[in-house]
């Protein structure tokens, strides 16, 4: 069977789905959602962020200089849905879920308690690009629950229950791994006899 083409659009799906909390200049925080969030650097750690200037977090943002991207377990994907449905111009959405609020390490803004993972991120560029401009920013701290880090120190990212989004819907990662980075040129370790 062939492949139908379409027209151009950004579908790069599936995305990780996260919960970014922000605060205006007077230390109130809100969160939205965002789909438009990619890996950018390793060395400085840098991601990206799509976001609407029309969004209130948007201003808050360029304002502040700095955000958390919190990364939420399936168990939360209704509070992850309604954070990308309200504004918090109209409705204080951190009361409205009940999220409780822990402090950061080197910024201001605050991360959700709920959540097993959270990226401390300070903003470095903001590109205009049409619809969405591109949030340029540095990680300068990672959270990650306890329960997640095994004796070894092993992060094991795959018990968090996270959430993506694929083409308007929201589905769990599976906890299986299917291969590990480099397995398919990996030589096979060869039993030594012992003589
Ligand atoms: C699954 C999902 C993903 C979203 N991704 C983005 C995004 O990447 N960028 C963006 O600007 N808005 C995105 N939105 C929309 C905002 O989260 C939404 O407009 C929100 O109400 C803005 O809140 P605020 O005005 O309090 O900042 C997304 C919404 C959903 C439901």
């Amino acid at each position: 069977m062939g492949k139908v083409c379409f027209k151009g659009s950004a579908m790069l799906n599936p995305v990780p789905v996260a919960l970014i909390t922000c605060i205006n200049s007077e230390g109130k925080p809100n969160v939205f959602t965002v789909g438009w969030i990619g890996t950018a650097c390793t060395k400085p750690p840098m991601i990206t962020v799509a976001i609407r200037p029309e969004r209130l977090s948007y201003k808050l943002i360029k304002k502040t200089k700095e955000f958390v991207v919190n990364l939420p377990s399936k168990s939360l994907v209704k509070e992850v849905d309604f954070c990308g449905v309200r504004s918090g111009n109209t409705i204080d959405k951190i009361k409205h879920l009940k999220f409780n609020l822990e402090k950061c390490k080197y910024i201001k803004a605050p991360i959700i308690k709920q959540c097993p993972v959270a990226l401390e991120c300070k903003l470095k560029e903001i590109i205009p690009l049409g619809t969405h401009d591109l949030f340029l920013a540095e990680v300068v701290s990672i959270h990650i629950e306890e329960s997640l880090i095994d004796s070894k120190g092993k992060f094991h990212i795959e018990k968090a229950n996270l959430i993506c989004y694929s083409h308007g819907e929201y589905f769990p990662i599976p906890q299986k791994s299917i291969g590990k980075f480099g397995f398919s040129v990996q030589k096979k370790k060869h039993k030594v006899k012992k003589l």
